[in-house]
């Protein structure tokens, strides 16, 4: 039995997509049972029309509160029996509803190697500090931005003269690969948390994942 999980973004889905084609290729241990969305003009809309998944897009500010806004989505989770909420490219802060009734479950992909360049914009705030390497982070999701227990990295290096738009296309493309395999060993073979620090249950550690070659 695949366990529900819910992903929720804002943007493009292209990480949305990702995980789609993972779980239609392969045994995965998830089934995505509902995407939500907060920008109902999304084009990661027309991808979940396009795979046929059920999605739920919202409008924050219809809402008088953050915890009226996240009480609807949580009414949503509860009946589908969604077990992890995994972020890709929800571009706003999980309050204390769902961080509450999802403790340790709720999972961010971020386009840096945290804990450099969290927020909006990571991969040019990156690009123009002039770093070397760079890369891309799994985490939980706590209260903060961006700060919550590391479960994944994988390097990307930047060439001389690259361009921000090719860099662009290598954090993408390392995302698209890292964070299916991520988030299928997860929610297969789970992990312990004891404070910062995250140990991967199984066969899977981050070792493992952060193994995959370079995107060049
Ligand atoms: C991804 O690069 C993801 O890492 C980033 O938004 C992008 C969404 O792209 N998330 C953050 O910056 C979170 N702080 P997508 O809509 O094509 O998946």
């Amino acid at each position: 039995m695949r366990t529900p999980i819910a992903v929720f973004a804002s943007g493009t889905g292209s990480n949305f997509q990702a995980l789609v084609e993972h779980m239609e290729n392969r045994e995965t241990s998830y089934r995505i049972v509902l995407l939500v969305c907060d920008r109902p003009d999304a084009p990661v809309l027309q991808k979940a029309e396009q795979f046929g998944i059920k999605a739920l897009a919202l409008r924050p500010k219809d809402y008088p509160t953050k915890e009226a806004y996240e009480e609807e989505i949580l009414g949503q989770l509860k009946t589908l029996g969604v077990k992890w909420i995994i972020l890709a490219g929800y571009m706003r802060l999980i309050g204390r509803t769902l961080l509450q009734s999802y403790p340790q479950r709720i999972v961010n992909l971020h386009p840096s190697l945290l804990p450099a360049f969290p927020g909006k914009d990571a991969i040019a705030q990156a690009f123009r500090y002039g770093v070397k390497v760079t890369g891309v982070t799994v985490h939980l999701v706590d209260e903060g931005l961006d700060s919550g227990p590391i479960l994944a990295q994988k390097a990307v290096s930047i060439q001389e003269g690259e361009s921000l738009g090719r860099i662009t296309e290598k954090i993408h493309h390392t995302e698209h690969l890292l964070y299916p395999m991520v988030v299928d060993r997860l929610v297969r073979e789970g992990i312990i948390v004891e404070g910062r620090k995250v140990t991967w249950l199984g066969s899977a550690s981050q070792a493992d994942m952060g193994n995959m070659p370079e995107f060049q």
